[in-house]
């Protein structure tokens, strides 16, 4: 398949005090971009041309083909990383799906704690994930550079892009400030209950 940037669904502007205009441009503009562009050049002419993007992740991933994965892993994460941030976030998840995450995490504070250390321990680039497990288990994992959790069974269902080029222009080495904000102003809840609910 051929991959093409899906349109942000948010004005830049709008989210200034927590993501740059700078940030975004740059991060969607060029980083998002970029993966997008050499997965293509990857896949042309190839078996992979032919498949879902998830079918591409997996196996690129099973085939070592570690360039195509890399690429066409940081299009989905990057994908999913941009679905997920609203000028909403703050005032937008239902109690009923605030109950779900105080279910599986003993409370929303202590989910939030779990997803801040994770993305705080992720040594170097990479991700942290809020992942529903097969068996509608909620889970907080993290991963190096391109790591999409679809590898290991999980889906999905919100992503926190750690690497430096997500916060170093506004927040310097301050990742934890950054992954805080994101947590608490730019996501999106609505749209995890709806991958939630899929
Ligand atoms: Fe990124």
């Amino acid at each position: 398949m051929f991959l093409e940037l899906p349109k942000l669904k948010f004005d830049p502007k709008e989210i200034n005090e927590y993501m740059s205009e700078q940030t975004v441009s740059f991060h969607y503009g060029k980083h998002h971009q970029a993966y997008a562009s050499k997965a293509n050049e990857l896949m042309k002419g190839t078996d992979y041309d032919t498949m879902s993007l998830e079918g591409v992740i997996k196996e690129s991933n099973n085939n070592g083909d570690t360039a195509l994965f890399n690429n066409a892993a940081q299009f989905y994460n990057h994908n999913i990383f941009w679905d997920i941030m609203s000028t909403e976030s703050d005032k937008n998840i239902t109690p009923e799906f605030e109950a779900i995450i105080s279910k599986n995490f003993g409370s929303f504070e202590e989910f939030k704690a779990k997803f801040v250390d994770a993305g705080m321990t992720q040594f170097g680039s990479g991700w942290a994930w809020l992942v529903k497990n097969a068996d509608g288990s909620l889970e907080v994992v993290k991963g190096a550079n391109a790591y999409n959790p679809i590898i290991d069974g999980k889906t999905p269902l919100l992503g926190c892009d750690v690497w430096e080029h997500s916060y170093y222009l506004d927040y310097q080495n301050l990742r934890k400030t950054y992954i805080e904000n994101f947590l608490n102003y730019l996501v999106n809840w609505k749209v995890i209950e709806k991958n939630f609910n899929e």
